[in-house]
């Protein structure tokens, strides 16, 4: 169990908070604000109880200091979405940073610059997570989405400060816990994407706790290949076929019903109004590409899912950025959104392709819950122990 914000007096207190302020940006300008519009509930709420609040955060992958990679373009939206202004601190350890944060006054919130610019915030390093804490009298996370990081601002620090779980570091582990850790049975899953070779850990655990697992997206021409059926052209790693026909056989032990396309549509090239055909799976031509789960297979997921409480959601069913490929992906997306808002399923989505997936489909804001998180998502449906988590004292 966690400690939430709520368990702390924090007037007059320097409040030092971990958020996760990576966002996509372009020519120095924030081209999508969402990262910074989750992370405000935690800022606001920190300092109308009068906080002093020195936020900190990573952005990009930087090696060392870099101005490419500094975080002064997030002050302008921060202050916009905080409705008040926030100030700048060139640096995030050190004499001058200490000055800056020792003349905050209460409510005011202070940027800091990248922690990546020392390589100590990678390597957890203890020294450098001294440094961090020595600016603060407590540490909230509220950085789900680098909860799979073992770094110092998020691990370390921890253990140096009394620490508690911010409102979207709260949400994420509440939702992603009714989702798979505490569920309303029977569960389904959805997981699509590319390639089985990156969801190996993921698809093996999930076998072992969901009802109902459904495959999409490239990685179930795989399993239709390992079962005999022919792909065409299609992306599928052949190499692998003994792995899904293993995962197959650990879901059928599990009792886990595993739900593959019946029906495909194929194509001769990944492209905007290319020709398309649906074909059954014994039926695919050889020269083309499965590129879309077909219209009986939708159904015949949306009808698994209607015997469901709960649904986990990763990876789209097809090659949803080129329509028209992206009708199964929508179809299942649109109808979770109902069935969602009709009070009859909890779901949870997550993962970069999944989160644009829905975004495309006009129901991202209509799930139960929809995760800021990629990697960490992921390493969170492997069944991993995310550092980040098990440092504020573990899940939900
Ligand atoms: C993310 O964007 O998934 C997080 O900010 C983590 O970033 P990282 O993969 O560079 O650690």
């Amino acid at each position: 169990m966690f400690r939430t914000i709520d368990s702390f007096n924090v007037r007059g207190k320097r409040v030092l908070v971990r958020a996760d302020l990576n966002v996509p940006a372009a020519d120095g300008v924030v081209t999508d604000t969402t990262r910074i519009e989750r992370s405000a509930a935690t800022l606001i709420d920190l300092a109308r109880r009068g906080a002093r609040v020195i936020l900190v955060s990573h952005f990009g992958r930087p090696k060392a200091a870099d101005p490419a990679f500094s975080l002064k373009l997030l002050v302008e939206p921060l202050s916009q979405a905080l409705g008040q202004p926030v100030r700048w601190v060139d640096d995030c350890i050190g004499r001058a940073t200490q000055r800056a944060v020792a003349s905050l006054r209460d409510g005011e919130v202070a940027l800091l610059e990248n922690l990546r610019f020392y390589p100590g915030e990678e390597a957890n390093d203890p020294a450098f997570a001294r440094e961090l804490a020595a600016l603060a009298d407590l540490y909230v996370d509220d950085a789900f989405s680098c909860s799979h990081r073992a770094h110092a601002s998020i691990e370390a620090v921890a253990h140096l400060l009394p620490s508690a779980a911010g409102r979207l570091m709260q949400a994420e582990l509440e939702a992603l816990g009714k989702a798979l850790e505490k569920p309303e049975k029977p569960v389904a899953a959805i997981v699509g994407g590319s390639k089985i070779s990156t969801k190996l850990d993921l698809l093996g655990n999930l076998v072992a706790k969901v009802d109902y697992l459904i495959i999409g997206g490239g990685m179930a021409n795989t399993f239709l290949f390992a079962e005999g059926k022919p792909v065409g052209a299609s992306l599928c790693e052949r190499d692998l076929a003994d792995t899904a026909r293993a995962i197959l056989e650990k879901a059928r032990a599990a009792q886990c019903h595993v739900v593959l396309p019946v029906d495909v549509v194929v194509a001769d090239k990944l492209a905007p109004g290319a020709e398309t055909e649906v074909v059954g799976i014994d039926a695919v031509p050889e020269g083309k590409m499965i590129l879309d789960a077909g219209p009986a297979s939708a159904e015949t997921i949306i009808d698994r899912l209607g015997g469901c409480n709960t649904l986990v959601w990763n990876g789209p069913l097809g090659a949803f950025e080129v329509a028209p490929f992206d009708a199964a992906t929508n179809a299942v997306a649109r109808w979770v959104a109902e069935r969602t808002g009709q009070g009859r399923l909890l779901s949870v989505a997550g993962g970069g392709d999944t989160v644009s997936a829905l975004d495309k489909a006009g129901v991202v804001d209509q799930l139960s819950y929809v995760s800021t998180a990629g990697g960490a998502f992921l390493e969170w449906l492997e069944g991993k122990t995310l550092p980040g988590v098990a440092a504020l004292g573990g899940a939900a």
